[in-house]
């Protein structure tokens, strides 16, 4: 079984995007860090990064019959506004961990609702792209026991 790790709006910015905030690793390089994580585990690891709302949602819909066991996703803004995005994230009944760059509790209060969080195995927030390699470790982990 495989892992897809899905990468909402403007993440595909990283490296020159509000580095304050987001740090300082492209997405590239983030992206090769997680497949080489997982490969030395043995497992294979799909990444995909979208501006569009219904790009993200499709992708989650072909996990369904691709193989894909575990998904690590950052929803970017989405977090904040898509009941869409989530409801393919039930329908598709895959357990997913869902991980922020930046600590949105310290940020603006719009940041701190997410529609995710409540289907989520859990939640990673604050740790910069370190927090993708856990969520990642923990989807391995999962994949491993099943
Ligand atoms: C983000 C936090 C969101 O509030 C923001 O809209 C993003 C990135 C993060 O990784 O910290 O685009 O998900």
């Amino acid at each position: 079984s495989r892992v897809l790790v899905l990468h909402g709006p403007n993440l595909n910015l990283l490296g020159t995007r509000e580095p304050q905030h987001y740090g300082a690793d492209t997405l590239a390089g983030i992206n090769a860090r997680l497949i080489e994580r997982a490969r030395a585990r043995g497992v294979a690891c799909d990444t995909f990064q979208s501006n569009a709302e219904h790009l993200l949602i499709e992708r989650i819909h072909a996990a369904r019959e691709d193989g894909t066991g575990f998904i690590v996703i950052n929803p970017a803004a989405f977090t904040h506004t898509s009941v869409a995005l989530r409801d393919a994230l039930a329908a598709v009944d895959l357990p997913f961990v869902e991980v922020h760059l930046s600590n949105v509790h310290k940020r603006e209060p719009f940041r701190h609702h997410s529609y995710f969080s409540d289907l989520a195995v859990g939640v990673i927030c604050g740790l910069g792209a370190r927090g993708y390699e856990f969520a990642l470790d923990i989807a391995l982990d999962s994949l491993a026991a099943h």
